[in-house]
C-alpha cells in the first residue's frame, strides 16, 4: 500500500543551506576553505562558552531540561523581562515553524517582504497556508504595501530587522506607526537575528514595544554574534499568552543540554561579543571602501553580511570563488541572478575575497 503525502508538500520549496566547509574541501580537493556563506561568526563562540561546554559534556546521559530554567533566568535578567515572557527554540529557525504550528490554519496568509528570509514561507507551507510576499522598495520593507495587503485571512506578519539578504533595517517610528494600524489580532513576528550588529540609532527598541502591548514576538538567536550556530539555539520574547501557545505545539526537550550551558555562558561574555562587533565593524568598512573602489552597487549593511550587485551571472561567480576556495550566496534565491551576498568575515579573508572576486570579474569582463 502506498503512503499518501498531504497535498501541501507538493508546494515546498525546501531551504537552501550555504555549503559546508568539509563538503567543499572533498568536491573541490581544497584544503583552505573561507565560508562566507551563511552570516556566522569568523571569531567564533566564547571561550567561556568553550568551557561550559566541556565541564558539561559527563552530563549528556540526562535529557536536557525542557523548560531551560537557568538560561530564562539568564535572559531574563539580560534583558529585563519576566521568564514567561521567554521560550527558547533549536535556532530561531524552530520558533517560526513553531509560530506557524500554532497560528496557521490551512489557507490563512502570512504576509513577509520579498527579498526576505524562506523560512517565513516554508514554515507556512508546512501548515498549508498561504504566502503574500511584498516587494521591497528600494531594498526596505514597504510596510504601507505590506499593511494594505492585510485581510481577513491574514494570521501572521513577518518583518526580517535587519532584512536578510538586503542587510537593511526599518527605524522605530516606522515600525510603530505600522503596528498601530494593525488589528491587534494579527501577530506581527519580528525577527531580530542579526539585531546586536546594528549601528543605525533609529533601530527600533523592540522591547519597547512589546511593553507597550503590541502584538508582536521577537526573535533573536545565538547563532550570529555568539557564534553558537552548530549548537542550534534561539530565542523568542512576547507577550506571556504567546508564549504560552508557541510552548504548547514545542517538542518537550527540543533544546539539547550543551546549547544550554553553552548560551548562558556566552551571554555573561559581553567583552567577547564587544570583539566580534569591533571585527564586524572593520570588516565592514573595508569592504564598503573595496566595492565603491571597484565600482560595484552595495547595500550598506547593518548586519555581519552584504547584498552585492556584480553586474554577472552570480551563479557563474559563485562557482568560481568555489573553485578557488570561497563560499559565497546566489542572489538567485532570492530573485537577484546578478546578486551576491557575502558573510563579513575576518579581515585576512575578507582581504582574499576582495582579490579573488576581482580576479574573477576582470575574467569574466574579458570574456
Ligand atoms: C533572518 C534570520 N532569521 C533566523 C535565522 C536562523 O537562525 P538560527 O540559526 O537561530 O535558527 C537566520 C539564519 O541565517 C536568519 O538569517
Amino acid at each position: 500500500m502506498s503512503m499518501t503525502r498531504r497535498p501541501c508538500l507538493e508546494k515546498i520549496t525546501p531551504y537552501q543551506p550555504g555549503k559546508p566547509i568539509e563538503e567543499v574541501k572533498r568536491e573541490m580537493g581544497l584544503q583552505d576553505v573561507v565560508k562566507m556563506a551563511s552570516n556566522e561568526n569568523p571569531l567564533g563562540p566564547s571561550p567561556l562558552a568553550l568551557e561550559a561546554i566541556k565541564e558539561h559534556l559527563p552530563r549528556i546521559n540526562y535529557y536536557p531540561d525542557g523548560s531551560c530554567y537557568y538560561l530564562k533566568k539568564a535572559l531574563a535578567k539580560h534583558l529585563s523581562l519576566k521568564e514567561n515572557s521567554i521560550i527558547v527554540g533549536n535556532g530561531a529557525d524552530e520558533l517560526i515553524t513553531l509560530v506557524s504550528a500554532a497560528y496557521l490554519n490551512p489557507g490563512e496568509e502570512i504576509i513577509m517582504a520579498h527579498p526576505s528570509f524562506s523560512e517565513y514561507e516554508f514554515a507556512a507551507q508546512l501548515m498549508d497556508a498561504r504566502t503574500v510576499r511584498i516587494d521591497c522598495q528600494d531594498f526596505r520593507h514597504d510596510l504601507e504595501a505590506m499593511a494594505a495587503a492585510v485581510n481577513d485571512h491574514t494570521k501572521l506578519i513577518m518583518i526580517c530587522n535587519p532584512n536578510n539578504p538586503t542587510g537593511t533595517i526599518i527605524t522605530h517610528e516606522e515600525l510603530e506607526d505600522f503596528l498601530k494600524k494593525l488589528p491587534r489580532d494579527i501577530l506581527v513576528v519580528i525577527d531580530e537575528a542579526y539585531f546586536e550588529y546594528v549601528t543605525d540609532p533609529s533601530y527600533p527598541r523592540s522591547l519597547e514595544l512589546l511593553a507597550h502591548g503590541y502584538n508582536i514576538l521577537i526573535l533573536r538567536t545565538f547563532s550570529k554574534v555568539y557564534g553558537l550556530a552548530g549548537l542550534r539555539i534561539g530565542y523568542g520574547l512576547a507577550r506571556e499568552d504567546v508564549i504560552a501557545d508557541l510552548n504548547t505545539v514545542r517538542a518537550p526537550f527540543n533544546v539539547n543540554s550543551v546549547a544550554q550551558v553553552a548560551a548562558r555562558a556566552a551571554l555573561l561574555d559581553q567583552e567577547h561579543v564587544q570583539a566580534v562587533l569591533a571585527l564586524n565593524n572593520l570588516g565592514r568598512e573595508f569592504l564598503s571602501r573595496e566595492f565603491e573602489r571597484m565600482g560595484l552597487f552595495y547595500l550598506p549593511t547593518e548586519a555581519n553580511f552584504f547584498f552585492v550587485e556584480v553586474k554577472v551571472d552570480a551563479k557563474e561567480v559563485f562557482s568560481r570563488l568555489l573553485s578557488r576556495g570561497i563560499i559565497i550566496r546566489v542572489g538567485n534565491i532570492f530573485g537577484f541572478p546578478q546578486f551576491i551576498r557575502l558573510s563579513i568575515a575576518t579581515e585576512e579573508q575578507n582581504a582574499r575575497f576582495i582579490k579573488v572576486l576581482e580576479e574573477i570579474l576582470k575574467e569574466m569582463r574579458s570574456t
